[in-house]
C-alpha cells in the first residue's frame, strides 16, 4: 500500500522548497499537481528539472477557474466532481506505489489539496510536508517584517466584498490581501476607504520569475496576475515603523 504524499513547495523559488519536499519529488514515481486548462501549472513549473525521467505525471485540470461565478450550484457541483474523481483516481494508484501531490505554499493554507484531503480520509495513507506560504515570500521580498510585538495580523480573501474587506482592514494592524489579481481594484478601492492605502504593497509573483513589489497607490493596476498579493505592515510597539 502506498501513500499520497502531498509536497509543499514554497512560494515560487524552488530553493525555498524544504529538504523533504525536494527528497521525496525527486524519487517520486507518481506525480500529480493541479492546473488550469492550457497552463503548465505553477506547482509543475517549481519542479522543473527536477523529476525523475520515468516520473508519471497526472495534470488534475480544473473544469472551471473563473468562467462561472464561484458561489454558484454549477462551479460547486463541477469541482465537486472533479475532486471525487481525483480522489477516486489517486487512491487506486496509491493502493501500489506512493503518489506525489505538488501544492504552491503550504497545502493546507487555502491549498486545492484539502479537497482531496476530506475525500481520502481513511481510504489511503496521506502525508502533508509542509511549504512556505507565498505570502512569506512576498513580504520577505518587500524585505521589511509583517508583523511585530503585539500586532494582530489578519488574512483576508480579495473575493470577499468591500465593505467586508474595509471592515477587515480597519481593525487589524497587520493585513495580507490573498486572491488580489482581478479583484485588485476592489482591494484599492477598500483599503482607501480604510485609510490604509498609503503603507500597502502589491507583490506579483512573489520569489518567482517576473517577481513584481511595488507601492499600492502608484500601481495604475488594469491588469494584476493570480499569484499577486497585498501587504500591509504592523508597527508593532514602533509607531515610527513604516516599511520603506
Ligand atoms: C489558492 S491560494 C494558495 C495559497 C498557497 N497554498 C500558499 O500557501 O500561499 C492562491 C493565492 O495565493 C497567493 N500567492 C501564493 N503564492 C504567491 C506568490 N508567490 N506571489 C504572490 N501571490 C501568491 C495569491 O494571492 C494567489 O491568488
Amino acid at each position: 500500500m502506498g501513500r499520497i504524499i502531498c509536497c509543499g513547495l514554497g512560494p515560487g523559488d524552488p530553493d525555498l522548497m524544504s529538504v523533504r519536499a525536494d527528497r521525496e519529488i525527486r524519487a517520486a514515481k507518481h506525480v500529480a499537481y493541479f492546473r488550469k486548462k492550457g497552463r503548465p501549472g505553477q506547482a509543475r513549473c517549481i519542479v522543473e528539472g527536477l523529476l525523475a525521467r520515468d516520473a508519471r505525471e497526472y495534470p488534475m485540470e480544473y473544469p472551471v477557474t473563473t468562467e462561472l461565478p464561484f458561489d454558484g450550484t454549477d462551479y460547486t457541483s463541477m469541482l465537486a466532481h472533479f475532486y471525487d474523481h481525483w480522489a477516486q483516481r489517486l487512491s487506486e494508484i496509491a493502493r501500489e506505489a506512493d503518489v506525489i501531490v505538488l501544492c504552491e505554499g503550504d497545502p493546507f493554507f487555502y491549498g486545492s489539496f484539502m479537497h482531496l484531503h476530506s475525500r481520502l480520509q481513511g481510504r489511503v495513507a496521506i502525508e502533508v510536508i509542509a511549504g512556505i506560504p507565498g505570502m512569506a515570500g512576498c513580504w520577505n521580498a518587500v524585505g521589511a517584517p509583517i508583523a511585530l510585538g503585539d500586532d494582530v495580523m489578519t488574512v483576508v480573501m480579495g473575493t470577499l466584498a468591500e465593505e467586508e474587506l474595509t471592515r477587515r482592514a480597519c481593525g487589524c494592524d497587520a493585513l495580507v490581501v490573498m486572491k488580489t489579481g482581478r479583484n485588485l481594484q476592489k482591494v484599492r478601492r477598500a483599503l482607501e476607504a480604510a485609510g490604509r492605502l498609503d503603507g500597502a504593497w502589491l507583490i506579483e509573483r512573489g520569489t518567482m520569475p517576473g517577481q513584481r513589489v511595488a507601492r499600492l497607490k502608484d500601481v495604475d493596476a488594469a491588469e494584476c496576475p493570480y499569484f499577486a498579493i497585498v501587504l500591509v505592515h504592523g508597527r508593532g510597539r514602533r509607531p515610527e515603523f513604516v516599511a520603506e
